[in-house]
């Protein structure tokens, strides 16, 4: 724990003193009288080459257990590394296997692996090259999503994961009870008292925080919330998670633009920070997952993101001879392949979704004065579509009462919400941010379910 990272000890020059280093064993190479092996901490993509001089110090028999796989301390100095991959390299006074790794059998053999084949060794893929870039590509952006808003007087808060509300009003929410669903199965009941359950009543997984976010918009201003959502849809896609993160700005006194110049300000800064502080994990995302993903980042932080109503988007597509799957219709929810077409073809970068119909969205979204659509938005990105999802809210009491009795939504359920509309309403927005549609679209990956350590989808939920 107190010994220097490997990142730290490929920034030093060469030294006369010695360093001691630990980390597992990458690769190992013999030359007639030296074995080289390669040694990876996570602190870095690049590994540390370790030199050994073969009948000196170290015996033969611990030389031996220096295979792929094994955790190992060495101690030794920093010399010229006349290879062109490194400019440092460990010249090896002593080293200690910490934890041997069999040879024969384990699984991260030197070839590429497909990526759904690390997924069924969950537990060993961060040791790859592919997964500890994602890893560190994740830890920088958590740590700016909270600068970013700490730095303009936004409060974090914390919403319950447990809640009794549906926020989107989709019926798409996990149960969470303790009653003996067997046993009252067995005994032949026709219905379920649910007065009896946990929390005396029905209650779920969170869908989005946003409904106890706007809360504490409606008395603090600007507040964010950041936390694990979850989505009983039976979506397997490279896109969707049953369990994800997400990051919900909300903000009193801002309207729909307001919140689109947030959202705008908001992924550039992420961008920047991928950019500026992963330099060498976005140069392999570069490289192996995503040709020329790089300037494709610093090109959106350099341009106005494009906005467009869902009325246009739709003449757009029907006008553009284009044969989709599923026909673009006017009232119908825009499909994945349709902002993928806005994106890439139409507009050649970010776009953001303005208008749509009242019907495909949710409940809370502040209808127009057409009376057909609502104020609110989606930030569509190119390789992926929708990337953020946001509304201006109804702050009006009297419409958004309607609108909850026109849906068949139980009233007294939001009745807390509701009562924001009474006493001191105020026009309010936000937005939800994927996390997890966020690292995609920073690093390239194809599928969701490998920028999250452990993806939970319809039938996975291993690890
Ligand atoms: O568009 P959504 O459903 O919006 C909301 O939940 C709002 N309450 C947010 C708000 O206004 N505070 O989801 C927001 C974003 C999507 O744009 C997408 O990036 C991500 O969350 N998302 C998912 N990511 C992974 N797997 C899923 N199943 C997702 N569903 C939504
Ligand atoms: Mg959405």
């Amino acid at each position: 724990m107190n010994t220097p990272r490997i990142k730290f000890v490929l920034s030093q020059k060469p030294d006369a003193s010695e360093v001691t280093v630990h980390g597992w064993v990458r690769t190992r190479r013999d030359a007639k009288n030296i074995c080289f092996f390669e040694l990876n901490d996570g602190s870095c993509l690049a590994n540390l080459q370790v030199v050994l001089d073969r009948g000196g110090s170290v015996a033969d028999d611990d030389v031996k257990r220096l295979q792929t796989g094994a955790s190992v301390e060495v101690s030794g100095t920093l010399a010229d590394s006349p290879g062109s991959n490194q400019s440092v390299e460990l010249h090896a006074k002593t080293v200690r296997v910490i934890g041997d790794s069999p040879a024969d059998d384990y699984p991260l053999q030197k070839k590429r692996h497909s990526f759904e084949f690390l997924r069924e060794i969950a537990h060993l893929r961060p040791r790859t090259n592919t997964f500890g870039a994602v890893s560190r590509v994740r830890n920088t952006l958590s740590y700016a999503v909270h600068r970013f808003f700490q730095e303009n007087g936004f409060l974090y808060i914390a919403t319950p994961i447990i809640t009794a509300s549906d926020a989107e009003g989709a019926g798409e929410m996990f149960r969470v009870t303790t009653l003996p669903y067997e046993k009252i199965i067995a005994s032949g009941a026709k219905s379920i008292d649910y007065s009896r359950d946990f929390f005396g009543k029905p209650a779920y997984l969170t869908v989005s925080g946003q409904l106890n976010a706007e809360i504490y918009a409606c008395a603090l201003e600007r507040v964010y919330t950041f936390g694990p959502t979850f989505r009983a849809e039976n979506s397997n896609t490279t896109r969707h998670l049953s369990e994800f993160w997400m990051i919900e700005p909300e903000v009193a006194f801002c309207d729909l633009s307001c919140n689109i110049d947030l959202a705008e300000a908001f992924l550039k800064f992420i961008l920047s920070a991928a950019l500026t502080e992963c330099t060498e994990d976005m140069e392999f995302f570069d490289l192996r997952i995503q040709k020329g993903i790089i300037d494709d980042l610093r090109a959106v932080i350099e341009t106005k993101f494009a906005r467009i109503t869902y009325t246009d988007a739709i003449a757009e597509l029907t006008g553009s001879g284009r044969e989709f799957e599923f026909t673009p219709t006017w009232g119908v929810e825009l499909q994945t392949e349709h902002e993928k077409f806005l994106t890439e073809h139409v507009v050649k970068g970010p776009v953001v979704v303005t208008d749509y119909p009242k019907d495909v969205k949710a409940f809370y979204m502040k209808q127009n004065d057409d009376g057909k659509t609502v104020r609110g938005m989606d930030v569509l990105v190119p390789r992926l579509g929708e990337i953020i999802g946001g509304s201006q809210r109804e702050e009006n009491l009297p419409v958004l009462e309607n609108r909850i009795s026109e849906l068949g939504l139980d009233r007294d359920a939001y009745w807390w919400y509701l009562e924001l509309r009474k006493y001191g309403t105020v026009p309010h927005s936000g937005f939800g941010l994927g996390f997890e549609r966020l690292i995609q679209y920073v690093t390239g990956m194809q599928n969701i379910r490998d920028v999250i350590p452990f993806p939970r989808a319809p039938g996975a939920a291993d690890f």
